[in-house]
């Protein structure tokens, strides 16, 4: 009897990842030169790039050739570079869907703090963490516009799914940029959004909301989640990426917190990162619990099973998922009608 052959075990994937870290520093690079942004009104060669960006021809050399190796770039006869599909939408920096403002940090704010992790693993200790106001509020000052395009069309998503009555009063937790309750309040005039964060990065938020045009509609809650008071009778409430970096603990406090600031009927919308109920997957779940481990006291990644039976314990039912453009579906679970 012949048993099929096993494909050979090769150190092809090793030699990888030994180079791993650079993809994400030559696309930092070609951002922060402005190299997407150049291609854009179309084929130019080094030097034409070198011309309009200024940057050195040997340095744009080396980059654009490793960005065509990456296929984030296609290289044609006469030697001219040009955008693919993917960096046309998503890499320059005046597209709607542009996701290079993450990219950006890689060098100075998401490096920096992975080259520690040998020590942090011995520890379980972060050398910095993100969920502390001190340290998180200058964090995420920076950061959190640059994450407005990942959970944008999300938030779209979860307007159109909700009907009028459903997302009239809108609870929008560490609302960051303010992109949960943006998206929602462009669904109707009628929306009013309360946003909660910490106070430096709630400035952040206004200017954010001011750009929509959608000031009106909003008011402004400063402080630490667990201990801002969050007024009552929201309709729904949206905790996009929050927690992954409170813990388990914390989160189970906030979902509670929550439900008693939702109205009867209302809903309550969890954007995370999940992962499989064994942790096998998927593995940008199991990178960002890394994240966590890195830049938070006791944060992680969570199963979908795990939060549900967060949400049961805190009085919510129906703990459903939204399918969603994201890392992940959104979860929604509804406040029971006191009539039930
Ligand atoms: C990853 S960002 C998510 C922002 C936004 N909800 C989104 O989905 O893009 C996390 C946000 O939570 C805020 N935050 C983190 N811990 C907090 C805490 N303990 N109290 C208040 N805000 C907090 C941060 O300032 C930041 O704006």
């Amino acid at each position: 009897m012949t048993t099929p052959s096993a494909a050979p075990v090769t150190p092809e994937r090793i030699m990888q990842f030994a180079w791993g870290y650079v993809p994400p520093l030559v696309l930092e690079a070609a951002i922060r030169h402005r190299v997407f942004d150049v291609l854009d009104s179309g084929p130019k060669t080094v030097s034409e790039i070198h011309k309009e960006t200024h940057a050195s021809e040997r340095g744009l050399t080396a980059i654009l050739h490793a960005l065509v190796g990456l296929n984030f770039l296609a290289k044609d006869d006469r030697g001219a570079f040009s955008l693919t599909a993917e960096s046309a939408a998503f890499l320059v920096s005046t597209k709607p869907g542009y996701q290079g403002g993450v990219i950006r940090h890689c060098s100075e704010q998401l490096i920096p703090k992975f080259l520690r992790l040998n020590e942090i693993v011995a520890t379980g200790k972060p050398v910095e963490a993100v969920n502390q106001e001190a340290d998180g509020s200058a964090f995420f000052h920076e950061f959190v516009n640059d994450i407005f395009p990942m959970s944008y069309p999300a938030a779209q998503t979860l307007a159109r799914h909700l009907d009028s009555n459903a997302r009239a009063r809108v609870l929008d937790l560490a609302a960051g940029s303010g992109v949960w309750g943006i998206a929602l309040a462009q669904s109707s005039e009628q929306v009013r959004v309360t946003a909660v964060d910490w106070p430096e990065v709630l400035s952040v938020t206004r200017k954010t909301v001011a750009r929509f045009q959608l000031t009106g509609q909003f008011s402004f809650i400063e402080g630490d989640l667990l201990q801002a008071d969050f007024g009552k009778d929201h309709t729904v409430a949206t905790l996009g990426h929050i927690l992954h970096s409170e813990g388990r603990e914390r989160s189970r406090a906030l979902l509670a917190k929550t439900f008693h600031a939702l109205a009867p009927g209302g809903t309550i919308a969890i954007a995370e990162f999940l992962v499989a109920p064994d942790r096998t997957g998927p593995p940008l779940s199991l990178l960002f619990a890394v994240n966590m481990l890195v830049n938070t006291d006791d944060g992680d990644t969570y199963s979908f099973a795990e939060i549900g039976g967060w949400l049961t314990e805190a009085g919510f039912i129906d703990a459903r998922t939204l399918d969603s453009p994201g890392p992940s579906p959104l979860i929604l679970a509804t406040k029971p009608r006191l009539d039930r």
